[in-house]
């Protein structure tokens, strides 16, 4: 990276104006040295709302004409891309932007299938562009302390874990979308509860799952149990269900229990975090998210968690590493997705794909 490079800010721009990039938008705009200069959504009346609300000029509503106009443009060309489109856009994206030189995060699901995930993550090594995944549950505040407690060893080797993720939440509200697809909450909210698992405990070597649909207004499963057998030998339960009605719902937080050889960790809800000893006794820590200025409920764990998954990424990017969500690692969450829905399908246990093996 010349001075100058490192001197001005990083220019970016976002391709998808969509209810989640909302969030991107604002985390940009809350961080320093990193600036949208340009906004692109094949939907003028999406493109013109975000033109208003975060006050950028350059707009476009094809991505292949926004990179040859700012290619040609006298300003300093793009540092990067954020792509918060739908993933069946993002086969397209991806090479667009790596052709140009342009790093590239992207929106999960990354691809809709493995050998389309392999062929981008591949694409953009061959042309010397990182790509990074948007996955940020693993950096929501409660999930990242308790992340830390378990590498830390404070209840030693662990031997059980639970994800555990139920709601009755109307998310179709926000994102009809998800009202209308095939394969619903495994590909659209497992997938995260799925990387954090392998955030706590590594590689999955096998894999059993169990999917319902409870709402009949829906195409997709809305419930799914998973078991999962970890590389370094713990036994994992990822649980998910949008059809679950409590009095106090725990939207969107994911609930998480880990026993370990030296004690137990227990995460509530509403962020409390407790470590449980050999001798019985237990710790209780406040994990709470620090609420950007601009969250909102329910959404604050989310959106503090976008914060910080951007924050990582611009670090990353000046301390020349990988985040750690890179495409190669989401590949194999991607790939227990994947092996989600073959194990439901036959009701077998599933070895998933791993990247380079
Ligand atoms: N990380 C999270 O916590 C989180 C939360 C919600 C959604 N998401 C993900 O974000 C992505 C977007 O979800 P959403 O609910 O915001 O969807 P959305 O439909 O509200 O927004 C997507 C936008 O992309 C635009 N678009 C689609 N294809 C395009 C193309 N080729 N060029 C330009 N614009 C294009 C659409 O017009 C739309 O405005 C999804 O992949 C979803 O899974 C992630």
């Amino acid at each position: 990276m010349s001075e100058r490079q490192a001197a001005r800010d990083l220019r970016g721009a976002l391709i998808g104006c969509g209810f989640f990039a909302e969030n991107q938008m604002r985390a940009w705009q809350e961080l320093p040295g990193v600036k949208i200069v340009a906004l692109c959504d094949r939907d003028p009346q999406r493109l013109a709302h975000f033109q208003d609300r975060f006050g950028i000029e350059a707009t476009y509503t094809d991505a292949e004409a926004m990179f040859e106009a700012l290619a040609d443009s006298a300003d300093p060309g793009l540092d990067f891309v954020d792509i918060a489109t739908t993933t069946s856009a993002h086969a397209a994206l991806v090479p667009l932007a790596a052709d140009r030189g342009v790093d590239i995060l992207c929106q999960k699901p990354f691809a809709g299938s493995l050998e389309t995930a392999r062929r981008l993550i591949e694409y953009c090594t061959q042309r010397g562009v990182s790509l990074s995944i948007h996955e940020n549950f693993r950096w929501q505040q409660a999930v990242r302390r308790t992340i830390e407690a378990l590498r830390d060893g404070e209840i030693g080797r662990p031997f059980f874990g639970r994800i555990s993720y139920r709601s009755g939440f109307d998310v179709y509200k926000a994102q009809p979308y998800l009202a209308r697809v095939e394969r619903f909450i495994i590909e659209d909210l497992g997938i995260h509860v799925l990387d954090i698992a392998r955030a706590l405990f590594g590689e999955v070597d096998r894999l059993s799952c169990e999917t319902a649909r409870v709402n009949p207004a829906i195409n997709g499963e809305d419930v799914a149990t998973l078991m999962l057998r970890h590389a370094n030998g713990v036994t994992a339960v990822v649980d998910c269900s949008y059809a679950t009605h409590l009095a106090d719902d725990p939207f969107p937080q994911s609930l998480i229990e880990i026993d370990g050889e030296q004690g137990s960790l227990r995460l509530r809800q509403d962020f409390v975090l407790e470590i449980h000893d050999v001798d019985g006794q237990r710790e209780v820590r406040d994990v709470s998210p620090e609420p950007p200025a601009w969250s909102e409920a329910p959404w604050v764990p989310i959106q503090a968690s976008v914060l910080a998954f951007q924050a990582d990424w611009l670090q990353a990017r000046r301390q020349h590493r990988p985040v750690e969500t890179c495409g190669e690692d989401n590949f194999n969450t991607l790939a227990l997705v994947e092996a989600a829905y073959r194990a439901a399908a036959s009701h077998h246990t599933v070895i998933p794909e791993r990247w380079g093996r």
